[in-house]
């Protein structure tokens, strides 16, 4: 059993000319329910739908009613009854309720339900038998049994000629629903139709301005494809170069490295040559002073030869003397 909200006893009225309607599957859930049943209801079609109808169910119903409700449509025969349902606000309203199995061969697939407006006298009986069951006492005296048993029925000759009478109104109010929604499709179907073409139009404007764009976006790929090539192309050149310059960079240092290396022989060199230019300037000094010395001996050389001579020439003449 659903646990039911706060109720305010507050009646919301249901006009003579509405029929709230609404179809379930087998499990009960709701998959139909018409524009009147939603607004009465204060919920919106998306919280009904995939619901059961106890998401209606007021505390002031008796579960009574609903098992025998649910014997009768469960063994393939319609139900009618007076329900007090619960708006979603705590408000309630009272209705007429028809409910029949619908059958697909053999099969119940579904169940449906038309409501109407309640005849005030019917709705008060309805009140005190429902008032009654729900404190345990018996429904009814044996005397009003079928004036009792009115607010909900299966029963008897009168009855089945009111279940009858309205079971056509279930179908004519389903007909008449489902006409409606077929206009109300149409009317939208054709505004669809109208808004898709209207749309069509933008959009075949905005492909077109894609198509241009897309253009655009392509050729500008292109330029940038082209672009990247062409740097691509560059950066390789450039690679080649560095390369070429590195290259060059290693044969520069490879010759720097053999100046360094030919600076380090030349100053070997240098100072090799250094050891003997000063040797030979040492041996230069010693020649000079030798040359000195040999020069000074042959001064005194010939100092003595010209003394020789000078003796040699007094000898002579002293032989000469002598001789004469
Ligand atoms: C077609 C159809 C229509 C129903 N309409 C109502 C309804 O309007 N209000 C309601 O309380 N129960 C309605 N019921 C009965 C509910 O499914 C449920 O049995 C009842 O609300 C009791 O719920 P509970 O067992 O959770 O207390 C309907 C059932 C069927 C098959």
């Amino acid at each position: 059993m659903r646990k039911t909200g706060q109720v305010t006893q507050r009646e919301v009225p249901v006009g003579a000319d509405q029929q709230l309607i609404s179809a379930t599957d087998p499990k009960s859930r709701i998959t139909h329910c018409n524009q009147v049943f939603v607004e009465i209801s204060g919920y919106t079609e998306d919280e009904l739908i995939g619901e059961g109808h106890n998401i209606l169910r007021h505390p002031d119903m008796p579960q009574e009613a609903f098992r025998m409700l649910w014997d009768r449509v469960q063994s393939g025969k319609p139900w009618m009854g007076l329900v007090k349902n619960r708006c979603k606000n705590g408000d309630h309203y009272w209705v007429d309720a028809y409910v029949m199995p619908v059958w697909e061969g053999d099969t119940i697939v579904g169940y449906e339900s038309v409501r109407i407006k309640t005849e005030p006298a019917m709705q008060r009986r309805a009140e005190r038998l429902y008032a009654r069951l729900n404190k345990g006492q018996k429904p009814f005296s044996s005397s009003d049994y079928l004036q009792a048993s009115l607010p909900f029925a299966g029963v008897g000759a009168l009855l089945a000629i009111m279940a009858q009478q309205h079971h056509i109104n279930t179908v004519l109010g389903r007909m008449r629903s489902v006409a409606a929604e077929m206009e109300t499709a149409t009317e939208n179907t054709s505004t669809r139709i109208h808004q898709v073409a209207e749309r069509v139009n933008h959009q075949r404007a905005d492909t077109d301005t894609v198509a241009s764009a897309v253009h655009e976006m392509t050729a500008t790929i292109q330029d940038a494809v082209v672009a990247i090539e062409r740097s691509h192309e560059e950066a390789e050149a450039g690679v080649e170069a560095i390369n070429q310059v590195s290259a060059r960079m290693e044969s520069i240092l490879e010759a720097v490295a053999d100046i360094e290396r030919g600076t380090d022989n030349i100053s070997t060199a240098a100072s090799e040559q250094e050891v003997a230019a000063n040797e030979i300037a040492e041996s230069t000094i010693r020649i000079a002073e030798g040359a000195e010395a040999t020069y000074e001996d042959m001064n005194a050389g010939a100092a003595q030869v010209d003394a020789i001579r000078r003796q040699a020439a007094e000898q002579a003449s002293l032989i000469d003397r002598f001789s004469r």
